[in-house]
């Protein structure tokens, strides 16, 4: 059932299934929700089953088993045959610290198609300080090292802040060693426990010019060898992103409790109404949920985001920063350069490029 609205929803083409909030990294900028999902409500296999055969059916391309760490869920080859026997693209968004050759090999052999490992670093050092977890750089590379030996195509998630952005040259390297084919280098977004260690994370201008430069060089220089995809930092940006590339336009977010969110930190907007797929099917919460519905299309843009021509483009940029930065998350982002709010976010970007180095890790192995 659809309800009467003036903009056109089209199938979403991805869904990020959160298995568990739980990990072993302790990394500062995590971006999963302040307050984490325990153990015991995570959903169990049959209903990951079902909600990835709803997924199939309402159009959904591809899936990315994430988290915290999917691989701490004992039915991870059986959510990955899940997803297979759906028709579905299944990704492995890994810190690859616990997964060994045998039971990567039973993820292949359930039909896993891609892994995307994320580093904290490019070296000992600086990964097992970000992650803090010691020894986590070498577990990671034998990991990749599994991964190719395999055959499976592999993606490194590099985030980048203000401890490791001198080494983007590292991570170009590290890539073609570890034979990846795709490499994500992303800033940190200011969201959930990141906003806690923004100080601690916030690169100066001009460390952020000076990694684009050398993200621009490496991509020229590697054309054809290596595809490298870079999210800049919003803060000293002049227009916004296009988060999730339009609220409820391409993907969902499922959490360990099957809740259906219209992206990770929607649960930050305290008046919105999130659906769970234990009472609703997807296709009902895609379509006629409140919460995909709040911002969708322009309809909901404050008048000048309605009169600018690149309304389309950004889609009103991210609610939840709106959120957190002007206190309205219907404002416009106030990372774009027409907001009232933008020159005390670059000022703020200025203050905090200054601040203590050191992190508030993010503990939560524990949770039950
Ligand atoms: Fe929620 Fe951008 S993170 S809309």
């Amino acid at each position: 059932m659809t309800a009467s609205r003036s903009y056109d929803v089209r199938p979403p083409m991805g869904l990020l299934a959160e298995l568990t909030h739980r990990c072993p990294l302790q990394c500062p900028y995590c971006s999963n929700p302040v307050a984490l999902e325990r153990r015991r409500q995570e959903l169990d296999t049959e209903t990951w089953r079902r909600v990835f055969a709803e997924a199939a059916e309402l159009g959904v391309l591809q899936v990315h088993l994430s988290g915290g760490e999917p691989a701490l869920r004992p039915d991870l080859p059986e959510l990955v045959a899940a997803c297979v026997d759906a028709g579905l693209y299944a990704n492995l968004i890994t810190a690859g610290v616990n997964l060994d050759r045998a039971r990567l090999e039973e993820l292949a052999d359930a039909g896993l198609d891609h892994v995307q490992l994320s580093l904290q670093g490019a070296t000992p050092e600086v990964t097992d300080h970000v992650a803090n977890m010691a020894g986590a750089h070498v577990r990671k590379l034998a990991f990749a090292a599994e991964v190719t030996d395999l055959g499976l195509p592999l993606t490194l998630n590099a985030v980048i802040h203000r401890a490791n952005l001198h080494q983007i040259d590292d991570f170009v390297d590290l890539a073609l060693e570890l034979g990846a084919r795709r490499l994500e280098i992303a800033h940190a977004q200011y969201y959930g426990w990141a906003l806690v260690n923004r100080a601690a994370l916030m690169p100066t201008r001009e460390q952020v010019v000076e990694a684009v430069e050398r993200v621009e060089a490496a991509r020229e220089r590697l054309q054809g060898r290596l595809v490298i995809d870079a999210v800049v930092p919003d803060y000293y940006a002049r227009l916004p992103k296009p988060c999730m590339n339009g609220w409820g336009r391409q993907s969902l977010n499922v959490t360990p409790s099957g809740k259906v969110l219209p992206c990770h930190v929607a649960e930050s907007i305290p008046h919105l109404e999130f659906w769970n797929v234990a009472e609703h099917s997807l296709d009902e919460i895609w379509y006629d949920s409140p919460a995909f519905n709040a911002y969708r299309g322009t309809d909901w843009m404050p008048d000048a985001c309605q009169s600018c021509e690149r309304k389309e483009i950004d889609w009103g940029g991210c609610r939840c920063q709106a959120l957190m930065l002007t206190g309205d998350a219907a404002q416009m982002d106030p990372v774009c350069e027409q907001s009232p709010y933008h020159d005390e976010v670059q000022a703020l970007a200025v203050i905090d490029a200054s601040g203590s180095p050191d992190f508030t890790y993010r503990r939560f192995a524990r949770a039950t």
